[in-house]
Parts: C-alpha cells; structure tokens; sequence
C-alpha cells in the first residue's frame, strides 16, 4: 500500500517554473510539443493531432499515489506553458510506454526515467536544468526509488548535457524503446544524496 501524496504535494515549485500534474487542459502544450518535428526530432516521429487526443488518457494519469506520471512545465513569471516533463516507466523492449503500470498503489515494475520536451522557444535559458534538477529532488524525497534512469538519442547533446548537469552518469549504449544504441544515464539515491541531498 502507497500512502497517496495529496494534490498540493504534487505542484513542484523551482525558482522560475511550476510543475503541476497533466490535466486534460494541457492538451494545448501537447499539441505544441508532439506535432513539432524540430521538438520531436531526438525523440520519434511526430505525432498526429488525434494521436495527441488519443494519448491524453495516458498522459494524465498517476502511479504510486500519485508521484509517477507527466507534469506541465509553466513559467512563473508569464503563466505560459512551456512543456512537459516527465518521471515514467521505461520502455524497453517496446517503443511505447506500459501506462497500465500506472496504477494507484504500486510503483511500476519497469524503471523510472525522467524526460523532458520543451517548445524551442524555451530552450537556451536553463529551464531543463531547473525543472530536471527539481524532479530528481522530488523522486528521492518523495520516493522510495533507488535510481532514476534517462535514455537519448546519441546526437541529442542538449539533453545529455543537461542530465549530467544534473548529476546523471552516462551508462554509455543501452537498450530502450526498442532500440539498442539509446544512450543511457542514471543516477542512484546514494548518488544523489551525497551531491545534492543537503542543498536547501
Ligand atoms: C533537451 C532540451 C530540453 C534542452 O533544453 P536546454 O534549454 O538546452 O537546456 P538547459 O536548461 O540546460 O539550458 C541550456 C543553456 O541555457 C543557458 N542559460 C541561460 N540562462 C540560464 C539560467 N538562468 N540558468 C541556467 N542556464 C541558463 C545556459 O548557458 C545553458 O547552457 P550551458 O549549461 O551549456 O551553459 C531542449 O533542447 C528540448 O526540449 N529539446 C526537444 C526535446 C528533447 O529532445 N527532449 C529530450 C529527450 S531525451
């Protein structure tokens, strides 16, 4: 049994952005962010605007009392949605994620693996940083975790450079989403209690 988080637990705050879980209202930013190839391009294929109807079934619900699933990434000082960030269970032999791991009162057998997508205009202001670094913060206090995992396309160097400002070690070629050559990341709660755990 998984003691829920309660609603306001689940709005992540950093200095210049607010986290707040999917809704069926972020299916703008879902438009915005799955249909653009140069968003999806490390990514997949861009999506088509049912599939973006279809998928928000998924996208907004919860494992783990709530801690697993998508946020919507909004910037404090204009209210725009920005993207959406993510801490879910990673596919490995498929290319699609198992949302029915997805459940209220257990955590997801697969691993956990934080991902982000933001619109091009947010990129360059270290606002992947800022909410990755606050996930990461979130998945071990709120938690019980034992590592988080990222994947990329080898080219996406933006990304990757941004998990390891974050803490990630490169795990070097894996195997995720059906494909063998992903790049892998990770990082254990010890890991990130001896680097971050302390910070206010
Ligand atoms: C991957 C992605 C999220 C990276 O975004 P990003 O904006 O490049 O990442 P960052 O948050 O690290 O910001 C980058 C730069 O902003 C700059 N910056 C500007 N203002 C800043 C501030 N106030 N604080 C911190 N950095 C700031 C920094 O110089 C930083 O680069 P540096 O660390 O080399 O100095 C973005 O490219 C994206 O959404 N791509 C499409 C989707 C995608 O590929 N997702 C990942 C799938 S694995």
């Amino acid at each position: 049994m998984i003691t829920p988080l309660p609603d306001e637990s689940l709005i992540l705050e950093t200095d210049r952005l607010r986290l707040l879980p999917f809704s069926p209202a972020d299916a703008d930013i879902a438009h915005r962010l799955l249909e653009d190839p140069e968003v999806m391009r490390y990514v997949g294929d861009p999506i088509t605007a049912q599939e973006v109807e279809d998928h928000m079934a998924n996208a907004t619900r919860r494992g783990a009392g709530g801690r697993i699933g998508i946020w919507c990434v909004i910037r404090k000082d204009t209210g725009e949605k920005i993207g959406d960030c993510v801490l879910t269970p990673l596919p490995i032999e498929s290319d699609q994620v198992d949302w029915d791991q997805l459940t209220p009162d257990s955590y997801p057998s697969d691993e956990i693996e934080v991902g982000y997508l933001l619109v091009p205009a947010a990129w360059g202001q270290g606002f992947a940083t800022e909410l990755c670094a606050r996930l990461l913060r979130f998945a071990f206090e709120e938690t019980t975790l034992p590592r988080i995992t990222a994947v990329t396309d080898p080219d996406n160097a933006n990304s990757q450079h941004v998990l390891q400002k974050c803490g990630l070690r490169s795990t070097g070629p894996r195997r995720a989403y059906a494909e063998d050559n992903c790049s892998g990341f990770e990082i254990t709660r010890e890991e990130w209690v001896a680097r971050f755990g302390n910070a206010a």
